[in-house]
């Protein structure tokens, strides 16, 4: 099925394109082929890496309240940088870390960083490459897309979890009439399994449509044991995909900066028109790296996930923030 579309979808380009000289049958083969794996039909858009992250006509730093509740501060640009909450190291890794120095009192907010782009997106292909990501009791790190009227233009959260957990979830939030059919099941990767099915969401009921990842390279520990990994997200009015490559499983084409999804088989999670109207829920999304500290999910989560006590004791002390911290290669965006 998947491949099939693929195969149907590029074969009128790839017939036009060789029209005059060559004969059905030979197009007929070369699309096949091509679709499957030699031609990325995406180009570059943007490159983030190293100080494009610290550049505020990219990136701006979100400094107001959290709107998630957490025992949180987050930082402006200036305050971050002279904090050394956010820098580039000399390889060119853009670090964005929460405050692991600051002995505080149980209840008091901790400094951290919750960056997203000037630039909005209404699809594409997005490729994270991370080395590093946060993880910790009372840690909630994110990297996650989200349109403005939320829910109605709808959320992307492609890393999401909260403390000690070794599993990813990814997940859409959206307004009315947006769900997961069940039988996307078995079109997903073998770690994967859906947590929930309605992706429609509200303030008193946001769960959103999950899928779970239960291979434990996909999040924390297990993550940065490996050298993370890249997160891609490819996002059209037919479907929103997600893949998962842990640092060794990365494929050639993702590296060499054209990317083809159709040859990386089964996401890790698949939302697609059969039960949302993908082009009508999801619209000018910006994209964001955060650190939440408590809040929501991760208080809500705290002895499931592997913690003990309270979160906000668990702030107070700032060597629970040793590894709270993501170390980011690259954020490319494609457009086809
Ligand atoms: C396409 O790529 C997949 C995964 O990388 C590989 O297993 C398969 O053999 C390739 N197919 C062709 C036709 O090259
Ligand atoms: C910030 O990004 C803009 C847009 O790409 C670029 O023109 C500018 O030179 C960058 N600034 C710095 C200091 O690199
Ligand atoms: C599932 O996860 C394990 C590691 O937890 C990994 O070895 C395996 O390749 C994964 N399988 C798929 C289909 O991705
Ligand atoms: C904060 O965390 C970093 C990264 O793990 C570590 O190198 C540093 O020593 C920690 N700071 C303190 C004061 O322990």
């Amino acid at each position: 099925m998947h491949f099939l579309s693929g195969f149907l979808l590029s074969l009128p380009l790839a017939s036009l394109a060789g029209h005059k000289s060559r004969s059905f049958g030979q197009n007929h083969r070369r699309a096949a082929l091509k679709a499957r794996n030699t031609t990325s039909t995406y180009v570059l858009e943007d490159y983030y890496q190293g100080q494009s992250f610290l550049n505020s006509s990219l990136w701006t730093f979100f400094d107001d309240t959290d709107p998630t509740a957490g025992l949180v501060n987050y930082q402006s640009s200036s305050d971050a940088q002279s904090k050394g909450l956010a820098y580039v190291q000399d390889d060119g890794t853009t670090v964005l870390a929460v405050d692991n120095t600051t002995t505080l009192t149980s209840g008091q907010y901790r400094d951290s960083v919750r960056i997203a782009t000037t630039k909005s997106y209404n699809g594409g292909l997005f490729i994270a490459d991370f080395y590093a990501m946060p993880y910790g009791c009372a840690t909630w790190p994110a990297f996650w897309s989200v349109g403005p009227n939320w829910p109605d233009q709808g959320e992307i959260d492609i890393i999401e979890g909260v403390n000690l957990n070794t599993h990813n979830q990814l997940t859409l939030h959206s307004g009315a009439d947006c769900a997961i059919e069940s039988t996307l099941s078995s079109l997903v990767s073998g770690n994967s399994t859906i947590g929930n099915l309605q992706c429609a969401s509200s303030a008193s009921s946001n769960t959103g449509c999950t899928y779970i990842d239960n291979d434990a390279r996909s999040y924390g520990q297990g993550f940065n044991q490996q050298g993370g990994g890249v997160y891609a997200m490819d996002w059209n009015t037919d479907a929103i995909k997600m893949w998962f490559f842990s640092r060794d499983d990365i494929p050639s084409d993702i590296t060499e900066k054209s990317p083809n999804p159709s040859s990386w088989g089964e996401p890790a999670a698949l939302f697609s028109n059969s039960a949302c109207d993908i082009g009508s829920h999801f619209s000018e999304h910006t994209l964001t790296i955060n650190t939440d500290v408590c809040g929501g999910w991760t208080e809500s989560a705290f002895s499931s996930s592997g913690c003990s006590g309270t979160c906000a004791d668990t702030v107070a002390d700032p060597s629970n923030f040793d590894n709270a911290r993501w170390k980011i290669n690259y954020i490319a965006t494609y457009q086809s």
